[in-house]
């Protein structure tokens, strides 16, 4: 399967050293020549193990496994003393096929390691009950059906490591196994379908368990107060099911615990301080999109191992604890989408070593701590969609590593002062600054340099006035640039197509006036895909987020955009629009362009949305429109357009809001049939407008005017007021 995931191919990696294997098992072989072979009862075994895979899916074992010689030197068989085998490691070997209860045979099996392959089918009994393995691994397999249950009164199995992960089995994880599963050190059933309750006895019976590892499943119920018996579980990880209730004190006698985390349930309560400080070896807690109320405790102070805190996504309150500025290892915090309150200075940020920090979609006031300029390792901040204010320090300087920095959505005043500022963090690749500087002027002045590494540059919604300054043409490495929504005048400048890398382009609402420049039909990134091989294929720091569950830390994913949207552009559609090939995104909706749509644009073959509505085209639509096979969104009403509308393929989907307020255009979907000559009356297309607004009015919430719907509609970066942040297309 060439879908294997990263685990798999990472551990795949371990293939490396075949070579290496063999010639080590030829020397091993030489040496250990007067060690017995194995038994022609454990050959068997193995032959049946063989014999069961498939042709296709047999990782060449048919060869290696002869049966004229000795199984100890077959590859991935390792023996012990007398020839017993006591070692089947066969991961990533490709194969395909049942495992039968034939290798419980193998009476000296002590690991079994089977993962990253294709096996279907069940798990015997005999393997999960064996009197031998301590060690089995078929992680990341197609195994299904319920784990087996356990009939006859035996216990005490040797077994200490169990992972099941990465299958398809389903059914609980019944109490009757888990029992006899005395010595159980780690169990990984993560990313299976498992069902009921947690099996939260286990440390009863397992009082060596180490590691539980239950995430991705659909495990319901609440957390059982029996896990306090864990007193050497120092990983649970729960994320991902669909547990209710709250957090158990009895669980925090579970005092081991390094590594907890339960994130994407369905729990509730409140953090309790006397309960949390139990747990001082902690060093990482999730307890993220959950339903979590009440303060964060002041008791968090007292973990000083902790590294890592994700509270986002829930529904906590109240100002943050100063006693959270003694968390001196801390390195990531979340708290994003909560309803926090208060100055966000009462934590001195001093002593931690903070590497990402988000605040946003919180209700912070206040100025930015002045302690968080001391993090000099910051690399990621997002104080997004709060209610922040002032300006910027110039310590921010001190913040070499920032590359992320997000504040859209606050207060923040003097954007003079704040680019002054923040052009001094050189590593900056993503800067999203919109909806702050409320009427403010965009500075002009030559004095703004630096930015040489920003990739992302949002200034949405403020709104600025003043001309689309010339400096941002210094910024080379810009792939995103958002200034729509803002009051923005003049013409479009010609030097944008000196951004070689820019691909996403959205000056939409504004006020931009004069003829749209030929330059902006010679942008690199939207006239071949070639370009886009220079792009920096860098994760993002943070993820940008499209609705709350889906987000993007790759920019490529994002489209490529040219939305000129509801300004007061004039002049004609240039012909040149049809270099444009890879563009994903055309919307010109709303200006004042006029002349024919140029059949150039046919050519633009990547297109998803074409938008030229609300304009003051003229002539025919060219009929070799139909071409644009990937159109989902196609809108030119409102024009002077006439002649048959393009039918075929993507054309036949489009209803006749698409062409609304082109009294001469003609199409079975329109009122005008093309060879009748019969002019729909004009209170017929006043219903229909009205219809529209209706229709749209319901799913966005009111917004008032019909003109801006196109423009909210297509692509752009919207601030999404529930998820902040880039939000590219429609919203869902
Ligand atoms: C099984 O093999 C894989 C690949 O080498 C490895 O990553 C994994 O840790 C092994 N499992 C155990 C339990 O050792
Ligand atoms: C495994 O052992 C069982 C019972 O001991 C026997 O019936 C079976 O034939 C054996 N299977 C193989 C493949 O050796
Ligand atoms: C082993 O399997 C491969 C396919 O994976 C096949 O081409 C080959 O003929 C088989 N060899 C034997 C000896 O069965
Ligand atoms: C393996 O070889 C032995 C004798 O050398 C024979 O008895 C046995 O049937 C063979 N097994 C298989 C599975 O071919
Ligand atoms: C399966 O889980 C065990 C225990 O956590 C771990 O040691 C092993 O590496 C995992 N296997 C894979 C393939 O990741
Ligand atoms: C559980 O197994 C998965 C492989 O499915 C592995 O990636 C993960 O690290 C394991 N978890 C733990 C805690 O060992
Ligand atoms: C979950 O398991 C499936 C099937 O083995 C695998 O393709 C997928 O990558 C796993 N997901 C994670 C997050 O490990
Ligand atoms: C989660 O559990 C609740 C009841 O506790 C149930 O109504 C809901 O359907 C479950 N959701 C999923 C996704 O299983
Ligand atoms: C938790 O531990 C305390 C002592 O630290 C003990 O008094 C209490 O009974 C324990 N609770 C549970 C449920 O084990
Ligand atoms: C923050 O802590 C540092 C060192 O602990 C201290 O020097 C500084 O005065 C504190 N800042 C505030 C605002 O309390
Ligand atoms: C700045 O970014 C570059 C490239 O990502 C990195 O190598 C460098 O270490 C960063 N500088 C600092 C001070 O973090
Ligand atoms: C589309 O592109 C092709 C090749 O680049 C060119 O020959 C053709 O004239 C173009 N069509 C239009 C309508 O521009």
């Amino acid at each position: 399967m060439p879908s294997l995931n990263l685990q798999c191919s990472s551990s795949s990696a371990s293939k490396l050293p075949v070579p290496f294997f063999g010639t080590a098992l030829v020397v091993l072989l030489s040496c250990a020549s007067l060690a017995s072979s194995c038994t022609e009862q454990e050959k068997s075994s193995l032959i049946d193990f063989r014999d069961g895979l498939s042709q296709e899916g047999n990782g060449g074992l048919n060869m290696s496994w002869a049966n004229s010689t000795d199984c100890c030197q077959w590859e991935g068989v390792n023996c012990g003393n007398g020839g017993v085998v006591t070692e089947v490691l066969l991961p990533s070997k490709g194969l395909k096929g049942r495992i039968p209860p034939s290798l419980s045979n193998l009476t000296g099996l002590l690991h079994l390691n089977l993962s990253c392959n294709s096996l279907y089918g069940s798990l015997p009994a005999e393997l999960v009950f064996s009197s031998s393995i301590t060690i089995l691994d078929v992680s990341f397999n197609h195994l299904s059906g319920p784990l087996q249950e356990h009939q006859s009164p035996i216990s005490g199995l040797p077994l200490k490591v169990l992972n099941i992960s990465s299958n398809f089995f389903t059914g609980q994880l019944p109490s009757t196994t888990l029992q006899v599963m005395n010595n159980l050190v780690a169990l990984n059933a993560s990313n299976n379908s498992f069902t009921g309750p947690l099996p939260s006895s286990i440390c009863i019976n397992a009082p060596s368990l180490a590691m539980l590892n239950l995430c991705l499943n659909d495990f319901s119920g609440t957390i059982s107060p029996e896990f306090g018996n864990c007193s050497k579980l120092t990983v649970l990880k729960a994320g991902r099911n669909n547990l209710t209730g709250g957090l158990p004190h009895e669980m925090f006698n579970a005092t081991s615990l390094e590594h907890l985390s339960f994130p994407n349930n369905n729990l509730q309560g409140a953090l309790d301080g006397s309960s949390l400080v139990k747990l001082s070896n902690l060093i990482f807690l999730d307890l993220g999109s959950n339903g979590l109320e009440g303060e964060m405790p002041d008791s968090i102070g007292q973990l000083g191992r902790l590294e890592e805190l994700h509270l986002d996504n829930n529904l906590m309150i109240g100002e943050l604890p100063s006693a959270l500025s003694n968390c001196r290892s801390l390195k990531y915090i979340t708290l994003r989408n909560n309803s926090f309150v208060g100055d966000l200075s009462r934590v001195n940020f001093t002593q931690m070593d903070l590497r990402t920090a988000d605040f946003s979609l919180n209700k912070f006031s206040g100025r930015i701590p002045e302690s968080i300029y001391a993090c000099s390792n910051l690399i990621a901040l997002r104080l997004a969609y709060n209610n922040f204010q002032g300006q910027f320090s110039p310590r921010i300087a001190n913040l070499r590593s920032l590359s992320f920095l997000s504040v859209a959505n606050n207060s923040f005043t003097d954007i003079t002062d704040a680019l002054q500022n923040l052009n001094r963090c050189k590593n900056l690749t993503s800067l999203l600054i919109g909806s702050n500087f409320k009427g403010e002027t965009i500075p002009q002045n030559a004095a703004i340099d630096g930015f040489q590494n920003l990739r992302v540059l949002t200034i949405d919604t403020c709104p600025l006035v003043g001309t689309i300054p010339l400096w941002l043409s210094k910024l080379t490495k810009l792939e995103i640039l958002d200034l729509s929504y803002n009051h923005l005048t003049g013409t479009i400048p010609s030097w944008i197509n000196r951004l070689e890398l820019l691909f996403f382009l959205d000056i939409s609402s504004n006020r931009l006036t004069g003829d749209i420049p030929p330059e902006l039909m010679e942008m690199p990134m939207l006239q071949s895909d070639k370009n886009a091989a220079k792009l920096d294929m860098k994760f993002l720091e943070l993820p940008v987020f499209w609705t709350q569950s889906r987000q993007y830390r790759l920019l490529n994913a994002f489209p490529n955009v040219l939305n000129l949207c509801n300004n007061s552009l004039t002049g004609i559609i240039p012909q040149g629009i049809g270099q444009l090939k890879v563009l994903n995104v055309l919307n010109f909706s709303t200006n004042s362009l006029s002349g024919e749509i140029p059949p150039q644009i046919c050519n633009l073959t990547n297109l998803q949305t074409l938008d030229l509505s609300n304009n003051q085209l003229t002539g025919e639509l060219p009929s070799a429109l139909r071409n644009l096979h990937f159109l989902s969104w196609f809108n030119v009403s409102n024009n002077d357009l006439e002649g048959p509308v393009p039918s075929g393929g993507q054309f036949n989907t489009f209803t006749n809001s698409s062409y609304i307020g082109n009294s001469k255009l003609c199409g079975p979907m329109l009122s005008v049939h093309c060879g009748s000559l019969e002019a729909p009356s004009a209170s017929m297309k006043r219903r229909h407008k009205t219809l529209l607004a209706v229709v749209f009015g319901v799913i966005f919430g009111g917004l008032a005017a019909l003109s801006l719907l196109a423009c909210f509609l297509i692509a752009r970066l919207v601030y999404d007021d529930h998820t902040e942040n880039l939000v590219p297309l429609h919203r869902r």
